[in-house]
């Protein structure tokens, strides 16, 4: 889909050959650093769907996978920071090397929390892989173990990301208009 068609976009940022190779490349350094064990890769609702599953399908050690859905709610300052779960995982994580997926990393509340939740249930180990991250506009600080990108201070749809729950199934990455909240 050529992003001249859609009217939100301004310009593709990673095309999706981009996506793809950089995948594979994140994939082989995972595969390389979980020699020998297998990892759970926990997705969390919708974003980090695409990524996901891509990466999952270059991983070489043996993956479980399973998912969490957060809703995330702005205090009364219009500031972000209040994080729940609205769906559990499915299994324990206990004993397991977890591999927390995320669609970006972006004030960094959501992964804080997500974190401190997971850690709380007796992983054997807990990293985090997000597909994009814009560390500019960190305001707390996370680990992030993988990344496949690092982004500009622009709001950006596509490979999982959402601009009002559309934009999803965009193969590539996208930066918005600035009217459209870009
Ligand atoms: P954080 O808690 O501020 O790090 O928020 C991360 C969440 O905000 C992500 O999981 C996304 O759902 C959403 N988000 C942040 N930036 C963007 C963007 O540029 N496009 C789409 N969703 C975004
Ligand atoms: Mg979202």
């Amino acid at each position: 889909m050529s992003s001249e068609t859609l009217p939100g976009l301004e310009r593709i940022l990673f095309t999706e050959e981009q996506i793809s190779g950089r995948i594979r490349e994140l994939a082989a350094e995972i595969s390389e650093r979980y020699a020998g064990k297998s990892i759970k890769l926990i997705g969390v609702l919708k974003g980090s769907v695409f990524f996901l599953t891509a990466l999952a399908q270059q991983i070489t050690v043996p993956v479980k996978i399973d998912f969490l859905g957060i809703s995330s709610f702005s205090n009364k300052s219009g500031a972000p920071g209040v994080v729940r779960i609205a769906k559990d995982l499915d299994e324990s994580i206990e004993g397991e090397d977890v591999l927390l997926v995320e669609d970006i990393v972006d004030t960094g509340f959501t992964l804080r929390y997500l974190l401190q939740t997971l850690a709380g249930r007796g992983p054997n180990s807990l990293a985090v892989c997000t597909f994009l991250d814009r560390n500019s506009r960190r305001i707390v600080q996370v680990p992030v173990d993988y990344r496949c990108f690092e982004i500009p201070d622009r709001f950006v749809v596509g490979f999982g990301l959402d601009y009002n729950q559309v934009y999803r199934n965009l193969t590539y990455v996208a930066v918005m208009k600035p009217d459209k909240g870009g």
